[in-house]
């Protein structure tokens, strides 16, 4: 069958649609970038915010009008995900041509909920409710598996790439940490560390087809941990292990926590040229009191000293955040706090996001959605201001240096009246060590490759620059 895939959300719906395409092509199935011409319809969806829900709702709101004036055939329409997860039932309540309802933990069954949707029985698999998760056993999880955390990432081909040259690796799966705004608990399941030796025979297998990029996943992934027999495998000694890997010339991880951001990590990332100096490690907000109601476990001194931590020991670091405003009971002061806290941070970039209740999360059950959506949207774009501001200072930073780039392809921001591209010489996009988008001329068949460029000037997003002299 024709499928369409549509991935909403996180760079692990990302790879988890990947891994998803693996499967289905395995299965004999074909994908298809054309809506009209599917035989079936997915959304990977993300519940994180109401926002990222409501677009899903469109969606499907949409197609279901579209099938009833005929427009198009009748495809067969699932939700994957983490909407579906929460959502469940109530999702085909709504649209009644939701015929599949897949949760995160359940993609591997997607090939047979597809045959069973072919014949007219709707298939809806769920994951347990965290409840259910029996206790770990006292000498760590060992060969303890409790939902075949990494069933799907096995079955993964490393010649299908979506994007050549670069890969996602899920190194843990879910997260305990329960911040009190946060739905990833409940959506993605207890926290599980993968086994190592299959993190690095992914990777390998990876680096062999050659995706020579590598970014390791997991919500909170610096938490990495693996007991066994008397052994630990703690984060920085997997990025260790994995930086040693034949063939990897860039390795990064996300999303960072502030609390397990130990030296020993930050040691390995100084120490090693394969590791990039690149730590998203998101703030939240810059106020001890709002970082409690948060349940954060972290206090703004300790983010202070992460950041101090990094920067004396990572040449170069570059650090990014994400920023929530207008969490319950936050004050102008509050707020103030976190504009601060982006100064002094110095951060390259910051995602801000005006606080969204979450049914289920415990500041939804109890406490009061008390910030106007007026004051909301002001403190945003205040955040977002003093972000730029910052982001420009340290763009411009690296005006005049000569900075080794990947080559990524021509740029989306061609223009094209001035620019007509031509094989010979177009505008190319590539990326530093330290994640920063670069614009430079040169030739298309750069792809793929590393090449020195040297900054000419800068924007609060990007460099642009020239390739450096002494290059043919
Ligand atoms: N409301 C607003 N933003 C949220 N995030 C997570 N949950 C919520 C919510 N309920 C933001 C956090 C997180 C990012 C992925 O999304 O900043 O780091
Ligand atoms: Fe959500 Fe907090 Fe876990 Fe991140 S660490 S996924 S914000 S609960």
């Amino acid at each position: 069958m024709r499928i369409y895939l549509e991935t909403l959300g996180c760079q692990m719906n990302r790879l988890d649609s990947e891994l998803v395409t693996c499967l289905l092509a395995a299965a004999g199935h074909e994908m298809t970038g054309e809506l009209r011409q599917a035989d079936v319809v997915l959304y990977n969806t993300c519940s994180v915010r109401q926002l990222a829900e409501e677009k899903v709702h469109s969606r499907l709101g949409h197609l279901g009008a579209m099938m009833r004036r005929g427009k198009i055939g009748a495809p067969i329409v699932g939700v994957l995900g983490c909407m579906a997860q929460r959502t469940g039932h109530a999702l085909r309540k709504r649209h009644p041509h939701v015929s599949i309802v897949c949760a995160p933990g359940q993609l591997g069954a997607l090939v047979g909920m597809i045959a069973q949707a072919a014949e007219g029985r709707p298939a809806v698999a769920l994951d347990p409710e965290r409840t259910d998760v029996p206790a770990r056993p006292a000498d760590g999880p060992g060969d303890w598996d409790p939902r075949a955390c990494d069933a799907l990432d096995l079955a993964r081909d490393p010649s299908l790439a979506p994007s050549p040259g670069q890969a996602y690796v899920r190194v843990m799966r879910g997260c305990d940490n329960f911040c009190s705004y946060c739905i990833v608990p409940f959506v993605r399941g207890p926290e599980v560390s993968r086994r190592p030796d299959r993190i690095l025979d992914e990777v390998k297998r990876l680096a062999e087809a050659g995706r020579r990029t590598i970014t390791l996943l997991g919500q909170t992934v610096n938490r990495y941990r693996w007991q066994a027999g008397g052994t630990t495998v703690r984060f920085s000694d997997l990025l260790e292990r994995l930086s040693g890997v034949l063939g990897v010339r860039r390795l990064r991880f996300v999303t960072s926590h502030p609390l397990d951001f130990g030296d020993d990590i930050l040691d390995v990332m100084a120490s090693s040229p394969t590791i990039c100096p690149y730590i998203h490690c998101p703030a939240q907000s810059g106020s001890d009191a709002v970082l409690a109601a948060m349940n954060r476990g972290y206090t703004r001194a300790q983010y202070d000293d992460l950041v101090d931590r990094a920067r004396a020991l990572v040449p170069d670091v570059v650090l990014a955040s994400d920023f929530i405003v207008g969490f319950p009971g936050e004050t102008q002061a509050d707020h103030h706090a976190s504009a601060e806290l982006i100064r002094r941070s110095a951060f390259r970039n910051s995602f801000i996001f005006k606080y969204s209740p979450r049914p289920g999360s415990s500041a939804a059950e109890t406490l009061e959605d008390n910030v106007p959506d007026d004051v909301k949207k002001r403190r945003n774009n205040e955040l977002l201001a003093v972000q730029a501001d910052v982001s420009l200072e340290h763009y411009t930073g690296y005006v005049g240096r000569t900075l080794e780039v990947l080559v990524e392809g021509p740029s989306r921001r061609v223009d094209k009246q001035a620019h007509a591209p031509t094989p010979q010489a177009t505008q190319l996009s590539a990326r530093t060590r330290g994640d920063h988008i670069v614009v430079f001329d040169g030739p298309t068949d750069l792809a793929g490759q590393y090449v020195d460029v040297e900054i000419t000037s800068a924007t609060a997003v990007t460099l642009l620059g020239r390739r450096a002299e002494g290059v043919p």
